[in-house]
């Protein structure tokens, strides 16, 4: 199975713009035997998504909490399993970076995710800084090591999403060699039993080279995803692979 999530970010502005994307998507992104997608609209977006979608894409959420209860502001893998979600992003860049989440607060969060029946969508990836300085494949397995303290890789339903931190949202995709340096590294880790995608300015240009020369399973787009005819074209793409 291959596989496409589309990561709206904090995008768009208002609900008529969010309708008009998710017609856009509606016939392109049927699940069939040989890809999947899933969309990860922000979290007031679920229920119009949900019922857009059905029969066609699968929800994710882009975030969540790892309880319920007195937290202002924050969403629990229940609330989104109840609104239809099946998988969270956790760990993603931005939320690292410009929201200063821990490894450990990731951990918890993919913990809390598994017992609530959403398979976690686990992010990582090195800064540029890091690239330079020859730490990809560290700073990879430290946020593995760490995120993922006490889950089952052998069993647990989890895909990782390896996402250069220099790459997001840049127009500067990772070249397919380097990403399959990383691949390797991740999937002796996993003993492959893992589904792993590749996020960073995917586009129909660059998708499918990840999964024919980098061993990926998949991709995770953000910008791609605002736009439903690139991201119905990289579906179809990854379908015919
Ligand atoms: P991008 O974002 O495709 O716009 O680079 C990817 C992501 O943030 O997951």
């Amino acid at each position: 199975m291959k596989y496409i999530i589309g990561n709206w970010k904090c995008n768009p502005a208002n609900k008529i713009e969010a309708k008009k994307i998710l017609l856009g998507y509606k016939k392109g992104v049927k699940k069939n035997a040989k890809a999947k997608a899933v969309i990860c609209p922000p979290a007031c977006y679920l229920e119009l998504a949900r019922e857009i979608l059905k029969n066609s894409a699968e929800l994710g959420a882009q975030n969540c909490h790892w309880e319920e209860g007195a937290f202002t502001g924050e969403i629990s893998p229940a609330q989104l399993k109840s609104a239809g979600c099946s998988c969270a992003i956790i760990g993603h860049s931005e939320r690292r970076h410009k929201f200063g989440e821990t490894d450990q607060a990731i951990n918890k969060k993919v913990i809390a995710a598994l017992s609530a029946g959403l398979a976690p969508i686990f992010c990582c990836g090195e800064t540029r800084e890091q690239r330079i300085d020859g730490q990809i494949t560290d700073v990879v397995e430290k946020q593995m090591e760490e995120g993922l303290k006490g889950i089952d890789l052998n069993s647990a339903p989890l895909m990782i999403a390896y996402e250069p931190v220099w790459a997001i949202g840049t127009g500067q995709a990772c070249d397919s060699d380097e990403a399959a340096v990383v691949s390797r590294f991740i999937k002796n880790i996993t003993n492959e039993k893992i589904p792993l995608l590749y996020g960073g300015s995917v586009n129909t240009k660059n998708a499918a080279s990840y999964l024919k020369d980098a061993d990926y399973d998949g991709l995770l787009a953000g910008g791609a995803s605002l736009d439903p005819k690139e991201f119905c074209a990289i579906f179809t793409a990854l379908r015919e692979l």
